[in-house]
């Protein structure tokens, strides 16, 4: 970077979950299967699902309100929008365009969303250090939300039982103290196991010409026994080597705020960090898989239980369908959730 990159602030962090609970026990209304299969192998006890006209938008149109209180900045001083969303209600118009036109935003802000799926936030991260370091935009507003359950194939107990919805959402800033909240950053890709999660649209082709020999259902297909052998072999070492580029050691820093996809994923993060549990944000027991808002849900929700300490660093890592996975190593500054 050169020496006039400008560096960044993480001034406010939000988030919002729906309030209906399904929990293992009312999925053997759908399926056979038990609390015990499902906990033993994820960590999942509930999740929570939009219901009737409920969508991301206002997930993520919640979580953004909590981030912007958070961050003191007026929602008229945003200059960027980033939507961080796989499963929204429509393609487009997008979650970011939805939510600057719901903020009542003006119209010479940029608004877009990004599709790393659960990799999304980190993502966002990165393209908003890349905006504010170079000076393009001062105040970026990212927002994290899916509403998973109307993707999910509810008859495939192998994949239901992992997603809920939920929303995240961060405001970063130009830091005006020169300190930069982003200690090291790194986003990775490899679309040649892309097929491991797939979300296939219900395209067909013109009808005068030949039909494709499938259409796609628009719901999420995946090989979780192979999404978690990606993630256990690639991630740990992965963190460890974002860890290195910080020039902190992993005891140093205070938390592991992971994507919460699998508690045993979780935990072979942690194990190789060597970290305690009370370093390790864990609230998938509540929520499931709620893609790309799942890391800042965890980050603001452990902050107000008391899990979380302010004034302290964390590493945070995603993973997911494309396949994406990222990891960043960031000060949490006091202030940047209020209780
Ligand atoms: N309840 C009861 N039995 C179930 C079940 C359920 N909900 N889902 C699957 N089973 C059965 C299968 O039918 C299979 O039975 P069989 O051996 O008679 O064929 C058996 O349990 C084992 O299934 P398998 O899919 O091999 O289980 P698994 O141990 O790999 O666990 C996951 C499945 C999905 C929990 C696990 O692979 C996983 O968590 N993967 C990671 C997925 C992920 O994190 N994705 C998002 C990444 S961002």
């Amino acid at each position: 970077m050169g020496n006039d990159f400008i560096p960044l602030k993480i001034a406010g962090v939000g988030y919002y979950v729906p309030e209906t609970v399904i929990t293992n026990e009312d999925l053997k209304k759908l399926y056979d299967t038990s609390d015990e299969w499902i906990y033993t192998r994820t960590g999942i006890k509930e999740r929570r699902v939009v219901s009737g006209n409920e969508t991301a938008i206002d997930l993520g149109y919640n979580a953004a309100k909590m981030a912007l209180k958070n961050s003191g900045i007026d929602v008229k001083d945003i200059d960027c929008v980033i939507g961080a969303a796989s499963a929204p209600p429509q393609i487009y118009p997008t979650l970011a365009c939805l939510l600057q036109a719901k903020f009542g935003i003006p119209n010479h802000v940029p608004a877009f969303d990004l599709t790393a799926a659960c990799t999304g936030l980190i993502y966002a991260l990165q393209i908003a250090r890349g905006f504010i370091g170079a000076g393009i935009y001062k105040n970026i507003l990212i927002v994290a939300a899916d509403n998973n359950s109307k993707i999910t194939d509810w008859t495939d107990r192998g994949t239901s039982i992992l997603f809920g919805d939920g929303a995240g959402a961060m405001v970063v800033t130009a830091s005006d103290d020169g300190i930069d909240d982003i200690l090291s950053i790194d986003i990775s890709a490899d679309g040649s196991i892309g097929q491991l999660i797939q979300t296939n649209m219900p395209q067909e082709c013109c009808p005068l010409v030949k039909a494709a020999d499938e259409v796609g259902t628009g719901k999420i297909i995946m090989n979780g026994k192979d999404v978690y052998k990606f993630a256990v072999s690639t991630v740990p070492s992965y963190v460890e080597k974002c860890i290195e580029k910080s020039g902190m050691t992993s005891q140093e820093i205070d938390y592991l705020i992971p994507h919460q996809a699998n508690q045993r994923i979780i935990e072979s993060i942690q194990n190789r960090l060597k970290y305690s549990d009370e370093k390790v944000i864990s609230n998938i027991k509540y929520y499931g898989n709620t893609s790309a808002a799942s890391i800042p849900i965890a980050l603001a929700e452990g902050v107000e239980q008391g899990k979380i300490k302010l004034g302290s660093t964390a590493v945070l890592c995603g993973f997911g369908a494309g396949m994406t996975w990222g990891a960043a190593v960031v000060r949490l500054r006091e202030g940047i959730v209020k209780l």
